[in-house]
């Protein structure tokens, strides 16, 4: 495709794109993913983000969040492994060591919080050779481990709301809704990384400047914990896909539609529960086989 090109992803891509599960397959070949994230102020988030992963054929899942909220984590998540992390007063405390988890990609932010010892959990995690998805409180210490990602050689997703994104780049949030095209653009080709600035028509834009616009998704989404869904979605697909824009791109359009099929079915777009969209993946995957 032509690095210029800007176009919208729809249906018939997905149906063309998404990977089938093989016959011949065991959880190894869907990928070990490694979900980081969670804080005593926020249990949720990557409880939420490790359900998505796990719903959209993640093969096997390890969850590090600070050991003193393991148990009412692990009680939500009984699909997963678990990696306690040393912590001080709900939150991440100190670094730690991943090097020896056997791991294919790993998601970092949700809920993590903003302490020291979580950005050194991020600048660790960005120097394991594996894809990384960075959402949420990871994009909070951008500035601090950008060059760590230009480093990278491995895939680098980034998936900021435009509040997010205004930190990232150092703008107002108003620069950011005024040109959502050029400063995706701007931050994918510079770090050489996939950015997905999300909203109504989420942009995803690849290291190389290619733009798709999503097609799916409503008002439904604007609750907390939309986001966490969709960061472990990303995170599972990636392991899935050959192509880093396929996965993104699928995981996005699924999201949204998982969305508009609650709303058709049952559910109106007050009350849809970011819950409701990880059950929302099975009524989307299961339309499409
Ligand atoms: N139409 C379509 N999609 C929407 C709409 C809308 N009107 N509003 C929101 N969405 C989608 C976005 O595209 C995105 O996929 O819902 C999701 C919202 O993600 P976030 O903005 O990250 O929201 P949230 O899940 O609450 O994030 C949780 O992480 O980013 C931090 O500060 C945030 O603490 C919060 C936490
Ligand atoms: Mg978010």
């Amino acid at each position: 495709r032509n690095a210029a090109v800007r176009s919208t992803w729809e249906e018939g891509d997905v149906v063309r794109t998404l990977p089938k599960r093989k016959r011949s397959s065991h959880k190894g070949t869907y990928g070990k993913l490694l979900v980081v994230g969670g804080s005593r102020q926020m249990t949720g988030a990557i409880t939420l983000t490790a359900k998505a992963a796990l719903r959209s054929g993640a093969g096997l899942l390890t969850m590090a969040v600070p050991d003193d909220i393991y148990s009412v984590v692990a009680n939500r998540v009984p699909e997963a492994m678990y990696y306690p992390c040393p912590a001080c007063s709900g939150s991440f405390s100190g670094v730690i060591d991943v090097s020896a988890l056997d791991i294919d990609a790993i998601a970092v932010g949700p809920g993590m919080g903003r302490t020291d010892g979580a950005r050194q959990i991020v600048c660790a995690l960005l120097q394991q050779p594996v894809p990384i998805v960075m959402d949420a409180d990871a994009l909070f210490f951008w500035n601090e481990c950008a060059s760590l990602v230009r480093e990278r050689k491995e895939v680098t997703v980034v998936t900021p709301h435009p509040g997010e994104m205004a930190r990232m780049l150092r703008l107002s949030i108003g620069d950011i809704e005024r040109d959502r095209f050029g400063t995706s653009k701007r931050l994918a080709t510079e770090y050489g990384i996939y950015v997905v600035l999300k909203g109504p028509y989420t942009i995803v834009t690849t290291p190389d400047g290619a733009q798709y616009v999503n097609t799916t998704g409503n008002p439904a989404l604007a609750k907390g914990g939309s986001g966490d869904v969709l960061t472990g979605m990303i995170a599972a697909f990636l392991m899935q896909h050959h192509s880093a824009q396929e996965a993104i791109s699928n995981a996005v359009w699924i999201h949204g539609k998982a969305a508009d099929m609650l709303v058709e079915s049952g559910h109106s777009q007050w009350d849809v529960l970011a819950g409701d969209l990880i059950d929302g993946i099975s009524s989307v995957l299961s339309h499409l086989q």
